[in-house]
């Protein structure tokens, strides 16, 4: 265990590093989207009690397991984990904590590298005088994207000024990590925060004040409509389980809990110093750059100019690169040209504050474990990096990319939320764990929140995690009827394809590797699990790796 020098420069700058962290590309493009898929003002009450029972304490959870396991010497969750429990398994349980962040950054820091480059596009005017055609050919050009697979012929995307921008962009995540958290990302997330915020409101007050655009034929072309419609709450979603868990999804992937970041970031902070109040200042920052923001930018303006049915048959997050900036150019060159450097840039600022945060864990594992430097962890993490990004780039229209969000974007972090939970209020002890989220604290941490920490986050972590394992049909109530129906009858279940099951073994995929000689969307998707599943071993590896050089050195210490 190498003693870090590393550490956090001011308060401030760990809360905006923090924040950092959590706000992302996940709260301009993936909530929105999951908002409109999922009944929009319908998605807002589940979404709602997903932060307060399961978001919220999950923060102190994390923020008070991160700073215990710093104040002993591990910054990272495999040994910040086996801090707390008493058996061997978790530090492999906590290999989890590093896998996710690198499964997430090797795809994210592909979109952030779109943003970087649409912002320097913007500046040049190049979707100028460009219809929604063109923008969007555009976009495919840029991506290499051809649209479509085809029999016989490797598909393979090789998009040179985009693997060139991402090849810049990975530079500056490594070059930023390389000089540490104070020096580092704290400096980038001081800048990078209220630049964010500042364009966010721009463009929401932008949006806010477009009304009706009067485009001849479209009724509901209105901004005003498409915030109805995200705003107007509808209880029946209550009963709807797709709904809950897209919502306990979304509040996973935009706090960044269930992914080590946190534990990462926190293990830098001093042993008496607050988790508690940080823990909420960071989050609800979150939670106002989502739901004020976040919601008030892609979807009221693509309404606005497309109309409601439009916006809800073609939301994804491609829209952000495929449709903005035709939209942006509805108003004139000038705003055009701003609009979009305020859009591009802020979700650049928010892209890098958060892959910096998914580089961390990495970093910290081996300076603890094998004394490394920051630049040589950094220049390795690079490499890690590139060699699996490049298949999401290359073979993107194979899925790739998508293999890699289900994976580590959705499946990892509920698995190692739900076991994290249960260390910290039964394995660790929750009292022992009221005590670490109250100490130095500088708020009253509401003593309700002893009984949500014990009870009933556990069993609403557990609770998702089945219902993902298992989902039937499209997940509603009724498919949920239907499913238990069948079984009773007919002894079989209804899976549905993007349940976990169903998914691990191909329930509902014919499993052909190739067609005439050339390889099939199933072949890379199962290249890419191989993939992702060599990290998580070769991780294993190395964290038993490193618990075997600690043996070695306590018995000297001891002899
Ligand atoms: N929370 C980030 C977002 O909303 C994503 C993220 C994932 C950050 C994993 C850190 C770790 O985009």
């Amino acid at each position: 265990m190498a003693k870090t020098s590393d550490g956090w420069g001011s308060r401030i700058g760990l809360v905006l590093a923090m924040a950092g962290n959590a706000v992302g590309l996940g709260n301009f493009l993936r909530f929105p989207v999951q908002a409109v898929q999922n009944g929009g003002g319908a998605f807002i009450i589940p979404y709602f009690v997903s932060f307060l029972l399961m978001g919220i304490p999950l923060l102190w959870v994390e923020w008070s397991m991160g700073r215990y396991g710093g104040v002993r010497g591990n910054h990272s969750t495999p040994f910040i984990v086996d801090s707390m429990g008493k058996s061997r398994i978790w530090k492999y349980v906590g290999v989890f904590g590093i896998f996710t962040n690198l499964g997430i950054i090797s795809y994210y820091t592909y979109i952030e590298s779109w943003t970087l480059s649409y912002t320097f596009q913007s500046i040049f005017q190049t979707f100028h005088g460009m219809d929604r055609q063109q923008v969007s050919a555009a976009f495919n050009t840029y991506a290499g994207i051809h649209g479509g697979l085809k029999d016989n012929q490797l598909d393979i995307n090789f998009p040179v000024v985009a693997i060139i921008v991402f090849l810049i962009t990975l530079g500056i995540n490594i070059y930023i990590l390389s000089k540490g958290l104070s020096g580092g990302i704290e400096k980038v997330a001081k800048i990078a925060m209220p630049l964010l915020i500042l364009f966010g409101i721009f463009l929401a007050i932008r949006a806010v004040t477009l009304g009706s655009t009067g485009i001849s034929g479209c009724s509901t072309c209105n901004s005003h409509v498409g915030l109805n419609f995200l705003w107007n709450p509808d209880f029946t979603s209550l009963a709807n389980p797709k709904v809950w868990l897209a919502a306990a999804g979304q509040i996973f992937f935009t706090l960044s809990v269930g992914m080590g970041t946190i534990h990462c970031y926190a293990a830098y902070i001093k042993k008496n110093n607050d988790v508690a109040l940080n823990a909420m200042s960071a989050g609800w920052m979150n939670e106002f750059v989502e739901i004020v923001l976040g919601a008030s930018v892609v979807i009221p303006i693509a309404v606005g100019y497309m109309g409601l049915d439009w916006v809800k048959e073609n939301a994804g997050f491609m829209m952000a690169f495929k449709t903005m900036p035709y939209l942006f150019n509805q108003w004139g060159a000038i705003l055009a040209t701003i609009s979009g450097v305020a859009w591009f840039g802020l979700l650049f600022f928010a892209g890098i504050t958060s892959s910096l945060a998914m580089g961390t864990p990495f970093m910290g594992f081996v300076e603890d474990e094998f004394g490394w430097g920051r630049k040589k962890a950094s220049i390795v993490l690079g490499f890690i990096i590139l060699i699996l990004a490049l298949p999401t780039i290359l073979f993107f229209e194979y899925g790739v990319f998508d293999e890699y969000d289900y994976w580590t974007g959705t499946v990892s972090l509920v698995i190692f939320a739900t076991a994290e939970i249960i260390l910290f209020s039964w394995v660790f002890g929750l009292k022992k764990g009221w005590r670490e989220i109250t100490r130095g604290a500088d708020i009253n941490v509401p003593v309700i929140y002893k009984f949500i920490i014990k009870w009933v986050t556990p069993i609403f972590i557990l609770t998702i995690f089945i219902t993902a394992l298992v989902k039937p049909l499209n997940g509603e109530m009724s498919d949920w009827q239907t499913a238990f129906h069948q079984l009773f009858s007919k002894g079989t279940w209804p899976w549905a394809n993007d349940s976990i099951i169903a998914q691990v073994f191909h329930l509902k995929e014919k499993i052909i590797y190739f067609k005439n000689g050339t390889p099939t969307a199933m072949f890379f998707k199962d290249m890419s699990r191989l993939l992702l599943l060599s990290t998580f071993l070769g991780l294993s590896y190395f964290v038993h790796v490193a618990a075997k050089k600690r043996k070695l050195k306590a018995k000297k210490i001891a002899s």
